[in-house]
């Protein structure tokens, strides 16, 4: 939600920046902006749209400097226009700032900087911080140094109510930058005689792979050759430099048309690293160290709370299936949202796991305080290292799955579904499961990667229907049981990627409202792998084509019945009940992935949407 970017060193910042840019506009892409610092001058170029258009008005005139700041905007306050684009400038016209987040109170703040005579050009809550920083620099009086810069920034953050990820330069300061995060992610990168801030470390990581994940109320000055890190409420703040694992192919496209593709292209290999050393055959459990808890302690939890949004809220669902398949212990999905505001009873033997695939989104780190405010153990199950949750959670699972660019998320949710199940596999192996059982679990655990690999091989056939079916003006996404959760996947992906409306729901609800909506138009698309409820979908079935209603159905090879009734059929291989949505869902993945494809839409990025949502 919004990428920012800053460069200072030796080169040219524009194309850095620019570069960057590009990394973080899954962050947001509704405008672009940069700011750079040559000759004692600001420059400032800003335009709506993507990075693209920027880098085409940045081509017709390219500021020089070798200190810049820059920012890929996801509108919150104010409209989608070159005015509201960051980096906002303050009354001066001496100082810019991005910044990522909401400034709860920037009206109350407007209106007293309005009453001193200051002037606003956009309706931005950013404006009104850039405004404020300003003034305070100003009023401080005395020589322009980086610790008045610091200070200011320190007093006006002071007043402020809200999140912010922000940069800050100014022009009579101009050896430094200046970065302050509070609910907003912000990293530090660390180069030869240069260094960068970033939202995220995929922009810089082609530069440097030393990187410091800033804590909330941190503010850092950042020079060519140093930098200093201090709290907000003054004093210096403890900081570790981490390695950054990945590497700068990982996050390119490779040969694939779009990320997304590539993700999904993943699976294979990610849903094996979700598994790699989880696994014991001796004892015929789960080894999950991360989760930091005795056997002793596990038993005595006698409810779990599942907590996410969209996608991680999905594969939280099935999770809910598979725990209490697995381990007989009650599970309760929440909203993230919702469990951030309920006043949910939480009795003292209740664990909770947020899951996130970027650690950062705004909702499930608010979900994550929350319960342990109220005294909550509370884990995370999150890909993003070093991400805010991920830190702040009292323990958890890596997925492992590798950096997620493509909006849409695919490969983070069946990481997301493999790891709830071995969180299954270990619940259930300390309570009534017996040995046999748990490597029945773990053999079919381990087996998921060749299924997947099956299932990528029918991307032609998968592609055919898409084509076949793409200019519906809805669909319907029906499953059952552990695949009720794949069908609101489904739908999901279809809606972000394609802007068909869809709709998931549990297959025997048709009847009870939605069946109103079918026709020979619109086409349902049926989770019903051979499980216990594959009669019972296919009743439903016959209730569809009763209507008229084409049918796509994904079931087991082989498994003819379905095959006859459906107008399309992607055959699965078969597995477990529990294990069916990691499978299930790549069907769908690709079915929405190349219905968006077949009617050209921006597939990596959907309108509106963005990847990371860290505001609320
Ligand atoms: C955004 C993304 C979704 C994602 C959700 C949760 O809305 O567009 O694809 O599922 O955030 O993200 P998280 O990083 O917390 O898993």
């Amino acid at each position: 939600m919004c990428g920012i970017i800053g460069y200072i060193g030796n080169r040219t910042a524009v194309p850095i920046l620019l570069d960057g840019l590009r990394r973080l506009e899954y962050r947001g892409y509704d405008s672009a902006g940069v700011a750079t610092l040559a000759d004692g001058k600001l420059e400032v170029r800003k335009r709506t749209g993507r990075i693209a258009n920027l880098a085409e008005l940045i081509q017709q005139s390219p500021p020089a400097g070798t200190v810049g700041i820059s920012h890929t905007r996801w509108a919150t306050h104010g409209g989608v226009t070159d005015a509201n684009a960051h980096p906002h400038t303050d009354q001066s016209g001496k100082l810019v700032l991005c910044h990522n987040g909401v400034i709860e109170n920037y009206a109350t703040l407007r209106d007293q900087l309005t009453r001193e005579g200051h002037t606003f050009h956009s309706q931005t809550d950013t404006e009104v911080l850039a405004h404020l920083i300003g003034k305070h620099f100003d009023t401080a009086g005395g020589e322009p140094t980086r610790a008045r810069l610091v200070e200011a920034v320190r007093n006006a953050l002071k007043q402020c109510v809200g999140t912010y990820g922000i940069l800050v330069l100014h022009r009579d300061v101009p050896d430094a930058i200046v970065g302050a995060r509070r609910g907003s992610p912000l990293v530090l990168g660390l180069g030869k005689g240069e260094n960068f801030f970033a939202s995220d470390v995929s922009a810089i990581v082609a530069h440097t792979r030393e990187a410091i994940y800033l804590k909330d109320y941190d503010i850092a000055a950042l020079g060519r050759d140093e930098f200093e890190i201090t709290s907000l409420l003054g004093g210096a703040s403890g900081f570790e430099v981490s390695k950054v694992e990945f590497t700068e192919e990982d996050v390119s496209k490779g040969d694939f048309a779009h990320y997304m593709l590539k993700e999904i292209y993943e699976q294979p290999h990610t849903i094996q690293d979700a598994l790699r050393g989880r696994l014991s055959r001796e004892e015929a459990t789960a080894k999950l160290g991360g989760l930091d808890m005795t056997p002793n302690e596990l038993r005595a939890i006698d409810r779990i709370i599942l907590t996410g949004c969209g996608t991680a809220c999905h594969a939280a669902l099935c999770g809910e299936y598979i725990i209490e398949a697995l381990a007989h212990v009650p599970v309760e999905v929440e909203y993230a949202s919702e469990f951030r505001y309920r006043n949910l009873p939480l009795p003292k033997d209740t664990l909770v796991f947020v899951i996130s695939q970027s650690g950062e989104t705004a909702d499930t780190l608010a979900a994550l305080r929350e319960s342990q405010r109220k005294g909550l153990r509370t884990l995370g199950i999150c890909n993003n290292v070093g991400s805010t949750i991920a830190r702040e959670s009292d323990g958890g699972v890596y997925m492992h799955a590798g950096v997620e660019i493509g909006v849409a998320a695919t490969k983070s949710f069946t990481s997301q579904v493999t790891i709830l199940a071995l969180i299954g596999l270990l619940l259930g192996r300390i309570r009534h499961l017996s040995t046999s059982e748990g490597l029945r679990i773990i053999d079919e655990l381990e087996a998921l990667p060749g299924k997947v690999e099956r299932i990528l091989a029918l991307d032609s056939h998968i592609a055919a229907i898409a084509k076949k079916y793409a200019h519906s003006q809805a669909m319907m996404f029906l499953g059952r049981q552990f695949n009720y959760p794949v069908a609101l996947e489904g739908a999901l992906k279809m809606k972000e990627i394609s802007y068909i409306h869809a709709s998931g729901h549990p297959s025997a609800e048709l009847k009870h409202g939605v069946i109103a909506l079918i026709t020979a138009d619109l086409p349902t698309v049926v989770v019903a792998p051979e499980d216990s409820v594959l009669e019972k979908n296919i009743s439903n079935i016959e209730e569809v084509k009763a209507r008229k209603g084409p049918i796509i159905a994904i079931g087991t090879e082989g498994c003819t019945k379905l095959e006859k009734i459906s107008d399309a059929f992607i055959p699965i291989p078969a597995c477990s009940d529990y294990l069916a949505p990691v499978l299930t869902a790549i069907p769908l993945q690709l079915l929405a992935y190349h219905t968006a494809l077949h009617l050209g839409c921006d597939v990596d990025k959907p309108r509106n949407l963005a990847k990371s949502v860290t505001v609320e």
